[in-house]
């Protein structure tokens, strides 16, 4: 075990932590650390949420241990009187929040995955993995990389509370009448920079427009669990959560 957090604090890399250990620390976290960083991690009012967002300082288990054995100086994180096994527990249980799809295994089948995501779900009309696809989405050659497996789920069944910087949609119709239909890469007070979903940037001025929309809705379709067999999403998910530049443990 020593072994092992050292190989992973050396290499700087996030491997997926030990499901059993993660558990207990889990426990110990929830009896020791709640009154600051909120229980189970996921809010925290008087210190940093330990797992909920997507950069953090501290990610070895190396580090993770000296901040919670040693505390950090000149903050009003304590060291802590928990035994070196407790410590690591809960290491372990900090790495299991922040864990990306990557990290854990993901059930499916990925070839089967890949061909519905070139195929039937038709996700290369608008995304690219590995330089094939269309770019009016994000490219997805790192998703299972940052994010994590509820929110890759979610993306594909839920649509998103708000739409992502550089993803919102829009419609133009020109003075003479042409309309025009895509994502807003950039905009200020006289012009905008348009992705049309044929892959062309357009710079428009405002002054030219004859009418300027912003649909409410992503162009990301949502529902996919229900457009796909449960076996089809299920393959579509462990192909997604495999694509990562990270190298696997
Ligand atoms: C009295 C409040 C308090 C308690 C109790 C507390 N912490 Fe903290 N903790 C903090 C604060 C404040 C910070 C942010 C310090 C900073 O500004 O760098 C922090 C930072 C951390 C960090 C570093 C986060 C990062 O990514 O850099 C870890 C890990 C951590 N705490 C774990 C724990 C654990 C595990 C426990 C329970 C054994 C615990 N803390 C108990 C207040 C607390
Ligand atoms: C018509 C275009 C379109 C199609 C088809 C499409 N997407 Fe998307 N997708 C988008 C856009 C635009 C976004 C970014 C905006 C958003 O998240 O709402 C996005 C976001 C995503 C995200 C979230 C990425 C992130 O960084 O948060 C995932 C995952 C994703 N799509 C997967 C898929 C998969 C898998 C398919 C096929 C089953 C698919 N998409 C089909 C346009 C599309």
């Amino acid at each position: 075990m020593r072994f092992l957090l050292i190989l992973c604090a050396a290499a700087g890399m996030f491997a997926a932590p030990d499901p059993k250990l993660a558990a207990a620390g889990r426990i110990v976290y929830n009896r020791a650390c709640t009154m600051c960083h909120g229980l189970d991690g996921a809010v925290g009012d008087r210190a940093p949420a330990l797992g909920a967002q997507r950069r953090y300082l501290r990610r070895s288990s190396q580090e993770l241990f000296n901040a919670i054995k040693l505390g950090i100086p000149g903050t009003l994180m304590p060291p802590t009187p928990l035994s070196d096994l407790e410590v690591n527990q809960i290491a372990a249980f900090i790495q299991s929040l922040r864990a990306t799809a990557a990290d854990v295994e993901v059930p499916g089948n990925t070839a089967r995955g890949e061909a519905i995501f070139h195929g039937k779900g038709q996700c290369t009309e608008c995304h690219t993995i590995r330089g094939r696809g269309g770019i009016i989405g994000p490219d997805l050659s790192d998703v299972g990389g940052y994010l994590r497996l509820e929110e890759l789920r979610a993306a594909l069944t839920t649509p998103k509370e708000s739409i992502p910087r550089g993803f919102r949609p829009v419609r133009l119709t020109t003075a003479s009448g042409e309309v025009i239909d895509g994502v807003v890469k950039n905009e200020n007070n006289f012009s905008l920079q348009i992705l049309t979903r044929d892959g062309g940037l357009k710079m428009m001025l405002r002054e030219e427009a004859r009418e300027i929309t912003y649909p409410e809705q992503s162009l990301m379709p949502a529902g996919y669990d229900k457009k796909l067999t449960s076996e089809e999403f299920q393959d579509l998910l462990a192909f997604l959560s495999r694509q990562s530049r990270r190298p696997r443990p």
